[in-house]
């Protein structure tokens, strides 16, 4: 299994383009279920999810044509769900990643059925799909779970319904927003997320011929059409990529600059950098993170739904507060079980202390390289910070875990002067 090897202390220097956003390609890949047209998908980033994802829906039946740029990298993704030949998304798929579920709500909406394996995914909580399942009930769809399946059928259709969910999920946003643009007559869906995937996803959907009011904000309000068409839609920038790197900028106390990101998609977390002592400014082609001489001060730090601080981006924080001035709380609001990388990150000399849904942290003067293990996608760049940082040579396991969600992290980061490779058992690759 390949490993990744660090040798920090390089203070970082140069550009970093930002990919396409993982969690906004998801949903927007399998809005192309909503229509028998063409949609064509630009700036998907070229990740092991992705890749997941073309396969589940090429396995639905979905013709999905690919192109790559002249650089080698992914280009343009154009996908036809013409009649489908198989509404199932087995477990063999599904469990590598949860947004599988993505696929639901849309399959229901126009095919009338849908069986689709409970997810597996991310070790962060248990993760239920709950809220998805109640509201595509309340939209008309009968469902029932068996054999580890969940299988809803809506033979007349879906029906436009009020949703009001008890909490936010990103997830079940977007599934019944897709489900609902089909639905007859009217839906709102109150209490729903705003990140901006969400927004990503809406947009395409517009473009689609959807009728969707209130983008943006947590109500949206969909009057349901008979059918959608093929559109083109370039994906949104990834905020939480962008966030990572902005964060190496600053544990390395160098300088990146992060071509293409806007700074209304990561207010939250520049907002943090920026009290920790960062600097942040806006670029003719991005933002540009660099470190002050003072070093970096600790920040209290809770994650929440979008505009608030992304839950995506506290393992990261979290490696940056080990080497602060003071000390930092960090507390997750979002998931019951997202710090696996405090026993990692300890090993590397971190001063960590978790209290229920907070974890205290004491900055140390510096880190120590050490054998690590990535446990899920984020808390696995949260170890690639630390060890950027570190004296002498950090060992990274599981990197398939970076695979799903990092599009070249290795390049990227060698090009701005860090030590980092990879390697597979057979040597450097
Ligand atoms: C999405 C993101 C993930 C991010 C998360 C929160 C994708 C592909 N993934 O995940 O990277 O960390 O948003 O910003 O976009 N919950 C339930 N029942 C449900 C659904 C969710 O209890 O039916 C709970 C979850 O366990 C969690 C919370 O709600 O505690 C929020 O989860 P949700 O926003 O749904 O996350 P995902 O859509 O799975």
């Amino acid at each position: 299994m390949d490993k990744i090897r660090i040798r920090g202390g390089n203070r970082l220097d140069g550009v970093i383009p930002i990919a396409g956003a993982k969690n906004a390609a998801l949903p927007l890949l399998t809005a192309s279920l909503l229509t028998d047209d063409t949609l064509t998908l630009s700036n998907l980033p070229d990740v092991a999810d992705i890749k997941t994802m073309i396969q589940l829906l090429q396995h639905h039946g979905v013709a999905v044509q690919e192109t790559a740029k002249d650089d080698g990298s992914r280009g343009p993704v154009s996908l036809c769900a013409g009649p489908v030949n198989d509404t199932t998304a087995p477990y063999d798929l599904v469990r590598r990643m949860r947004a599988s579920i993505l696929v639901l709500a849309p399959l229901v909406a126009r095919f009338g059925a849908a069986r689709v394996s409970l997810p597996g995914g991310c070790a962060i909580g248990t993760r239920p799909v709950d809220l998805h399942l109640k509201a595509l009930t309340q939209l008309g769809a009968n469902i029932e779970l068996s054999e580890g399946y969940i299988e809803a059928t809506a033979p007349n259709g879906l029906t436009g319904a009020n949703i009001v969910f008890p909490f936010v999920s990103v997830g079940a946003t977007e599934n019944i927003l897709m489900g609902a643009c089909l639905a007859r007559g009217e839906t709102v869906l109150s209490n729903a997320a705003r990140e901006p995937e969400i927004t990503d996803l809406a947009r395409c959907l517009l473009a689609m011929g959807a009728r969707i009011e209130g983008i943006g904000t947590d109500t949206l309000r969909i009057q349901g059409v008979d059918h959608l068409t093929g559109a083109e839609h370039s994906v949104v920038p990834d905020r939480i990529e962008a966030g990572t790197y902005a964060m190496a900028a600053a544990i390395t106390g160098g300088r990146i600059e992060l071509a293409g990101i806007r700074r209304g998609l990561l207010e939250a977390a520049l907002d943090k950098l920026s009290q920790a002592g960062v600097r942040i400014t806006e670029t003719e082609i991005g933002i540009e993170v660099s470190a002050e001489p003072g070093g970096i001060i600790g920040v209290d730090v809770m994650t929440e739904p979008f505009p608030g601080f992304p839950t995506d981006l506290q393992a990261q924080m979290m490696a940056l507060m080990t080497v602060a001035n003071g000390a930092s709380m960090i507390t997750e609001s979002i998931f019951e079980n997202r710090f696996m990388h405090v026993p990692e990150l300890a090993r590397m000399g971190a001063d960590i202390n978790v209290h229920g849904a907070s974890a205290m942290v004491r900055g140390v003067p510096r880190l120590k390289g050490a054998e690590v293990m990535a446990t899920d996608l984020r808390a696995s760049s949260s170890l690639v910070l630390a060890a950027l940082a570190a004296e002498g040579e950090t060992m990274i396991g599981r990197v398939y875990h970076l695979d799903r969600g990092y599009e070249r992290i290795v390049r990227k980061l060698a090009a701005c002067g860090a030590d980092i490779a990879r390697l597979s058992d057979r040597g450097p690759i």
